[in-house]
């Protein structure tokens, strides 16, 4: 059976946090996935946002905010090409939203900075899944406030189900050999509160925490089959980006991005994934052994890393994978075919779009408001000026260029190609269907525009390090 600290006698050397962290978040535990809400059958769902309390780590407990439960949210199963109704009720005693990042509805479904839901009030949109299968995610969305919401648990995970796991040949027992990892980090005080202070460098780099929280829990193990797992991994930190890779260096098995399944499994080593990203990999632990996916220091720096930003830090583990023979392995082998698809559009007379992503450095943005000292093209965002009117059912190729560090740009109620990176192709893992894409230094996308928003709720396209999308970093678009 599992006994923590034999296992982690195999991993001494790699320390447990991106620093040296207290005995507390060591506390031993097997990981949770969050509750399984399936409204594949229903056809629909409640979300209630209330308040609780969690506890990260030994030395206390934190307030916290949630969905139908202390942090975070559960995952909700919906059907594809079906439609699912969501309702919505926000106790807590601020206005909320709650965004569908990854699915393709329409802007009024959208749950972006125009359709805040107030204290006491319930938001009931209808969820048209005209998509294939996919993992998605939700999370609060009201400007100027996301970061700190997010950061409180105002987040869940979605899948888009359209029951064919068994034909893929892909694991799919979830919680058993299909994991759903929400990968956060977090800063603690001594009390064990979370923290969210933020210093110069955070509120230009975006929030770094010291401590590795997965499913809203610290220091925990995965227990899996001695078989083929499959991970779903969610980005969902304010800013930190995780350089994955496995600590005895095998592969991982890429099988779906962003907005779904690849044609065939993509054989990497290293898997950068950045927040709002979701990547869905297969890990092959037929030989038993016990292996942990571990990260690279944040790679955003600015100024050679003099403004912070992981200079100090070293590789850390994200979760060890504990094989416990006893359990039941439904999938040995990694199935070659798929069965989604890559993108491959014609840019030829596609039109052009250029976007920069902008921010101010050092004291020029210390003197600007919050809200002002990130923009795109120029303008810090505003709720009331509309960026660009799209035709509905047109694609366009959209060039995007950012200087100082990386941005993880998103763009709502579209899938996107990812054409080049840098003027060169884009990187393996970026060749699946994307709504998020990490920009380092410039990026070009083939967009395709086929959900209608209104200047009422237009799209809105930001970069996903909270800190940047509420400092300004984001603009909006209707599509009709
Ligand atoms: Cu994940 Cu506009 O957000
Ligand atoms: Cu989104
Ligand atoms: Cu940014």
């Amino acid at each position: 059976m599992f006994s923590r600290r034999k296992f982690l006698s195999g991993l001494s050397a790699l320390p447990f946090a991106m620093k040296p962290i207290s005995a507390a978040a060591q506390s031993s535990g097997v990981l949770t996935m969050p509750p399984l809400l399936d409204a594949t059958q229903t056809g629909r769902f409640l979300l209630t946002a209330q308040r609780g309390t969690t506890a990260f780590v030994d030395a206390g407990t934190s307030e916290t905010w949630g969905f139908n439960q202390s942090y975070l949210g559960p995952t909700l199963r919906i059907a594809a090409g079906k439609t699912t109704g969501a309702e919505i009720l926000n106790t807590l005693d601020e206005p909320i939203s709650v965004h569908w990042h990854g699915l393709m509805v329409r802007g009024d479904a959208d749950g972006g900075p125009h359709q805040t839901i107030a204290q006491g009030e319930t938001w009931m949109p209808d969820l048209h899944i005209t998509q294939p299968a996919s993992t998605a995610w939700y999370h609060s969305h009201v400007h100027g406030s996301t970061a700190r919401q997010v950061q409180n648990g105002l987040a869940g995970v979605l899948q888009i189900d359209d029951g064919q796991n068994e034909g893929r040949g892909l694991p799919n027992t979830y919680g058993v050999d299909d994991l759903t990892l929400v990968l956060q980090d977090r800063r603690f005080d001594r009390r064990g509160r979370i923290d969210y202070d933020l210093s110069m460098s955070d509120q230009m780099m975006g929030f770094l925490g010291d401590t590795m929280v997965i499913n809203g829990q610290v220091g925990r193990t995965a227990v899996v089959p001695r078989g083929i797992v499959r991970l779903r991994l969610v980005n969902g930190s304010n800013a930190r980006i995780y350089p994955l890779s496995l600590s005895d260096g095998r592969e991982m098995h890429l099988i779906a991005t962003d907005n779904g399944y690849l044609d065939r499994s993509i054989q990497l080593t290293d898997l950068t994934i950045a927040p709002g990203e979701r990547y869905e990999v297969l890990i092959d632990l037929t030989d038993g052994s016990d292996i942990a996916l571990v990260s690279a220091p944040n790679p955003n720096q600015m100024m050679g890393g003099m403004m912070g930003g992981g200079g100090n830090e070293t590789s850390f583990v994200v979760l060890p994978l504990f094989v416990d023979s006893t359990l039941p392995a439904a999938k040995d082998q990694i199935p070659d075919d798929i069965g989604g698809n890559r993108p491959q559009g014609d840019v030829s007379g596609v039109p052009e779009r250029k976007i920069t992503l902008d921010m101010q450095m050092g004291m020029g943005m210390m003197l600007r408001r919050a809200s002002n000292r990130f923009s795109i093209n120029g303008e810090a965002f505003d709720m009331d000026r509309i960026n660009f009117d799209i035709r509905s059912g047109t694609v366009e190729r959209w060039h995007i260029t950012a200087d100082m560090m990386m941005h993880p740009l998103h763009l709502h109620g579209v899938s996107f190609q990812v054409l080049s990176q840098g003027g060169r192709p884009p990187a393996a893992q970026n060749t699946g269907w994307k709504d998020t894409v990490l920009v380092n230094g410039s990026t070009e996308l083939l967009v395709h525009f086929d959900q209608d928003a209104s200047r009422e709720t237009p799209f809105m396209f930001h970069c996903h390090i909270l800190e940047h999308e509420d400092g300004g970093m984001m603009g909006q678009f209707t599509v009709g």
